[in-house]
């Protein structure tokens, strides 16, 4: 996730206005900074790494002339936060200035293809192919307009993108496009704005169009022109009036960042579905290599990790330690060595327990992969091998796209590994493969049509003392994380186990009425959980699942049930799996009077151990 923003004013300087509006932006991307203008025929730039604070400090990012112009804010995910790989990007003759949000799938064969015909790169970005291919366009064709060259250039991309071009050869004019990516357009009667969301130029107009996939606009002065990318037809669109305080906007008009992340994740889980398979198969060879693998991390990061244990080893047939970060010295520090092989996962790429476990496993010669939702961060620097996970800034305190994008991360390693090493055949991994796409529609149909359910759920249960949420196999790890999440939001003490375990002990708190979750997928677990089930049933408790769509067995034993669409492999059950878990909680806590987003006594990142 990335911000984009451009305008055009009537009168005045641009800069000034791409600046504010970046602010704005910010919470979408912070890792770097760039600005493009165009004045007196001529291309102006100033970009670098950093936070947009402490790049203008340095380099005074109101000082460009112009009334147009267009501006970046960056997180990275191709190409360190380096200023080279800061945006706009350029071709190579200087003339056309890119800034882009998204993913471009193809973008190593186009690089490629371009290099070929002389193009030079300068940086690592996937959004630099942007450039040069208008390049390419203009130069076959010199009689194109910029609109109608950067159309050529985009139909040959693959993946995501709202982009925004300027030129000095069409001085007056922003062209843009989207495709899977957010585009909105602001109007007003001496300037016109484009941004990548509203917040950006809300205090400047509140007259906006939002943009399609496959459309593209030129802006000027005299109005915006949407077209369709694939046939190039015109498309009519007017303004509609918005009421949102600044505040709402930034929310998307959600009440909470929280439940805007938790819907957020159909388009997270397709981002992550567009890594570049190069860093996968990279970090696949070393744990195919490894000799003994721990999954090293905190909290929510950690329960990805207990999940992932499970998915390398049913399709991969590797065996893994998940260990809490903060115990991983104590446990492991003598024994670890130069055989080892740590995966620490951490979505801030801070967490100072998941990095003291690091450090102490790189003193000892380990290998290090992490996982991390920050390129840039401490970890992506210590990792050999590190995976960018893509799933944009989270603000809610409580992790929740995050969380669904490690997993996603994890199983496509656990599916590479198990084919490389030959343990599933053709067929099964066209089948897990095919079932992984679909996954971002199953978290959408989830939203869609259960929200309503957990909502009256949440109201029955809202003053329950505690909770059981008791899993088997990889749904241990789902009801884990159910169970942090209802207790870091809402304040409800609750606990989570293997439901094998119940007998074990804690079978004993249960009384008439004790709230107990069960998170159901139908896979080998299913007929010995129904077990579980009714022993909670025998003893008076109010159970809730968590089920398969049409599972009536299970259906008629509970109280209360939340259904996920049929047909999702065991080991990719936690995706959709912890959706209403997350809801769950987030229901609660509004239900008992909390705010979701910052929870008592926690931080975002914790940095101290
Ligand atoms: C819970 C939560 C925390 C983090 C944990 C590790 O919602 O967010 O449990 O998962 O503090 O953080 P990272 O992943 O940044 O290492």
């Amino acid at each position: 996730m990335c911000g984009i923003f451009g305008c055009i004013l009537k009168d005045g300087n641009a800069a000034p206005i791409i600046h504010g509006a970046l602010k704005r932006l910010e919470y979408r991307g912070y890792d770097s900074v760039g600005e493009a203008t165009l004045y007196e025929g001529k291309l102006y730039i100033k970009k670098d790494q950093g936070k947009i604070d402490e790049v203008n400090k340095i380099h005074n990012l109101d000082d460009l002339p112009g009334n147009i112009g267009i501006g970046h804010t960056r997180w990275a995910t191709h190409g360190a936060p380096l200023q080279i790989n800061a945006h706009p990007h350029l071709d190579c003759s200087g003339q056309i200035a890119v800034v882009h949000n998204g993913i471009i799938e193809n973008f190593s064969e186009l690089k490629q293809e371009l290099e070929n015909i002389g193009h030079v790169f300068r940086s690592k970005t996937d959004t630099e192919v942007i450039a040069h291919l208008i390049e390419h366009a203009w130069k076959t064709n010199p009689s194109l307009s910029l609109a109608e060259a950067i159309l050529e250039a985009i139909r040959r991309l693959e993946g995501s993108y709202a982009i925004a071009v300027i030129s000095p050869k069409e001085p007056n004019k922003i062209v843009c496009a989207r495709n899977e990516s957010p585009l909105v357009i602001g109007v007003n009667e001496n300037s016109i704005y484009c941004a990548s969301d509203i917040p950006a130029f809300l205090p400047l107009t509140n007259k906006a169009v939002i943009i399609n996939d496959g459309e593209l606009v030129t802006l000027s002065l005299e109005g915006y022109e949407i077209k369709k990318i694939s046939d190039s037809s015109l498309v009519m669109r007017k303004p509609k009036i918005l009421d949102w305080t600044p505040e709402m906007a930034l929310k998307q008009g959600y009440p909470h960042f929280m439940l805007k992340e938790i819907h957020e994740q159909p388009a997270t889980l397709r981002n992550t579905l567009r890594l570049q398979e190069h860093y996968l198969d990279l970090m696949t060879t070393f744990l195919d290599r490894a000799h003994e693998v721990f999954l090293v991390a905190c909290g929510t990061s950690y329960h990805a990790c207990l999940a992932a244990s499970y998915m390398f080893s049913k399709l991969a047939f590797l065996a893994t330690y998940p260990v809490i970060a903060s115990e991983f010295v104590e446990q492991h520090g003598k024994s670890v060595n130069i055989d080892s092989t740590i995966l620490a996962v951490s979505q801030s790429g801070e967490t100072a327990d998941t990095l003291a476990a690091v450090n102490c496993a790189r003193q000892r010669a380990a290998t290090i992969l992490g996982l991390t939702n920050v390129i840039g961060s401490t970890l992506t620097r210590i990792s050999r091998v590190y995976i960018g996970q893509q799933s944009g800034p989270e603000i809610g305190v409580a992790a929740t796209k995050t969380f669904t994008s490690q997993l996603s991360v994890l199983s496509q390693l656990a599916l590479r590994l198990a084919k490389k090493r030959g343990k599933v055949s053709q067929d099964e991994m066209d089948f897990l493969a095919e079932k992984m796409e679909k996954l971002p529609d199953i978290v959408e149909t989830i939203l869609q049509t259960q929200e309503e359910k957990v909502k009256q759920i949440a109201k029955k249960y809202k003053d329950a003392k505690t909770f059981f949420f008791l899993g088997r196999g990889t749904s241990t790890a789902t009801a884990y994380e159910g169970r942090l999440k209802l207790m870091e939001i809402a304040y409800v003490p609750a606990i989570a186990f293997p439901a094998g375990e119940s007998k074990h002990g804690p079978i004993s708190l249960v009384e008439q009425g004790f709230p107990v979750i069960f998170i159901c997928p139908k896979d080998g677990t299913h007929k010995t959980l129904i077990g579980n089930i009714m022993e909670m049933k025998a003893r008076g408790a109010s159970i809730i699942t968590i089920i398969e769509e049409g599972d009536s067995e299970i259906r008629e034993l509970a109280d209360d049930y939340v259904e996920i669409p049929n047909g999702v492999p065991e080991v990719l059950s936690p995706i959709p799996y912890v959706i209403p878990l997350q809801l769950l909680a987030y229901y609660i806590a509004i239900e008992r009077g909390h705010n979701p987003d910052r929870p008592r006594n926690l931080a975002k990142s914790v940095t101290v151990k």
